[in-house]
């Protein structure tokens, strides 16, 4: 299920009273009605499902997480008790703050499989930003463009699609040297019928994630994230898993490296 949170603005306004993160936007403008905000005067949407600030019995509503993340703030939702908490750089930071803003304490990979190289740029800029090591999810018999065409009706991905029960597919390696040491790990791949590819699924069974905050992530066409990490965070049944975000292809490398910083895992 999505959960969209919205704030009061005035409430909104006494919140970032106090210290937000220097890397974060200086100005952001919204609009009621309109599912595009801007950034520091570049045009970005506020989510990928179009979600509006709305006027709501004479009080103007606005999309927590879109400011929050924008101005750098964590913000998290938690579903068992269904509270937002916001928070910020400050509160993360250790008292003398003396690392470099992009040094990452915690150990980090990025796992990912991408059948046509988007996915993979977008989990190269994640690694750069974060500082983290990549692992590529390979299949052992590779897809081909005649195996990914799915209006054939022959296709590989098709044949796969239509037979869940029967299909597995080996990869060269289901986990990397060393997984133990990670506390962190993106999982990223591509949708496919609206769902996670299933070439990441050894990876996600063959590894256990126990005391780990896993972060899916995804692009596709036109398909948000939809339940694909949930189903991925069933799948695996360990790891602490945060709700992930989908890219679009052709997806802005400003924004994927803006939304990495913004979880401030270090
Ligand atoms: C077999 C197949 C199924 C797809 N299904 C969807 C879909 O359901 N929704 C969507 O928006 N895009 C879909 N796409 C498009 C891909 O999600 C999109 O091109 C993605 O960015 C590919 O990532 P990659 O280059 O890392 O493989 C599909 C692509 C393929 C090959």
């Amino acid at each position: 299920m999505k959960i969209k949170i919205f704030i009061l603005l005035s409430a909104f306004i006494l919140l970032i009273g106090c210290a937000v993160n220097s890397s974060a936007a200086e100005k952001i403008v919204m609009k009621i009605d309109d599912p595009v905000m801007q950034v520091d005067g570049q045009d970005m949407n506020i989510d990928n499902d179009g979600t509006t600030p709305v006027i709501i019995n004479g009080r103007t509503m606005l999309p927590v997480r879109a400011i929050a993340e924008a101005l750098g703030l964590n913000i998290a939702w938690n579903e068992s008790d269904r509270t937002v908490t916001i928070t910020t750089a400050a509160e993360n930071d250790n008292e003398e703050n003396t690392q470099p803003e992009k040094t990452a304490d915690k150990k980090i990979l990025v796992a990912y499989y991408s059948a046509q190289n988007h996915t993979k740029g977008a989990a190269e800029a994640i690694a750069d930003e974060l500082k983290a090591d990549t692992f590529v999810i390979t299949p052992k018999e590779p897809y081909t463009e005649a195996d990914l065409d799915w209006t054939d009706d022959n296709s590989r991905v098709n044949a796969e699609h239509d037979a869940p029960d029967t299909r597995h597919i080996e990869l060269e390696s289901s986990s990397p040297e060393s997984f133990a040491d990670y506390d962190v790990v993106f999982v990223g791949y591509p949708i496919w019928w609206g769902s996670a590819s299933w070439v990441v699924d050894d990876f996600i069974k063959n590894n256990d994630f126990t005391g780990k905050t896993v972060i899916p992530f995804c692009t596709s066409q036109a398909s948000g994230l939809g339940e694909s990490g949930k189903e991925l965070e069933e799948m695996a049944g360990t790891g602490n898993w945060l709700e992930g975000k989908r890219f679009p292809e052709s997806f802005d490398e400003k924004e994927v490296r803006q939304w990495a910083s913004s979880l401030k895992l270090d």
